[in-house]
């Protein structure tokens, strides 16, 4: 299990002025941030990321809201990171997220849903290489 996941801050939470309240929540819980930026994705950087979703009705409307403004990709670190980060994030519909919860707290609709987490170690690492160089990594934290 790693202890590393990535979170990326979307665009709406960026407009709304919430980076530093998420970013308190998170750090609450237990997380701590080892590498943050702030960067405006363009359309084939977003659509790598979410490559995933390329073939779902969603994909356009999703590419359109993640360029549509900065967002702040995090790494964090903490024991069973990918697990305990979806958790605290709560579900991809802020309707059905729990109590308490990132989404539940700040989210307008299931696509302006504040936050990412990964969901898997696997492309936790392949994510966290989508935004932040071996370079940068080795120079901010030594990993
Ligand atoms: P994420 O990858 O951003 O952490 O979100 P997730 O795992 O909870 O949800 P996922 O299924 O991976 O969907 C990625 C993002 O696409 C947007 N979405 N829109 N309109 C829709 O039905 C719909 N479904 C998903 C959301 O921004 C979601 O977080
Ligand atoms: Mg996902």
């Amino acid at each position: 299990m790693s202890n590393r996941t990535l979170a990326i801050l979307k665009p709406d939470c960026v407009r709304k002025g919430l980076i530093g309240e998420v970013i308190t929540k998170i750090t609450d819980d237990g997380f701590k941030v080892t590498a943050l930026k702030m960067v405006k994705l363009t359309k084939d950087s977003a659509g790598g990321f979410y490559e995933i979703h390329k073939e779902r009705p969603f994909f356009g409307e999703l590419i359109e809201y993640m360029t549509s403004g900065p967002c702040v990709p995090i790494v964090l670190e903490r024991e069973n990171a990918v697990e305990n980060f979806r958790k605290l994030i709560g579900a991809t519909d802020p309707q059905k997220a729990d109590e308490g919860t990132i989404r539940k707290l700040y989210a307008e609709s299931i696509q302006e849903n504040i936050i990412h987490g990964s969901d898997s170690d696997e492309n936790a690492a392949k994510e966290i290489g989508h935004f932040f160089s071996r370079k940068e990594l080795l120079e901010i934290n030594g990993f």
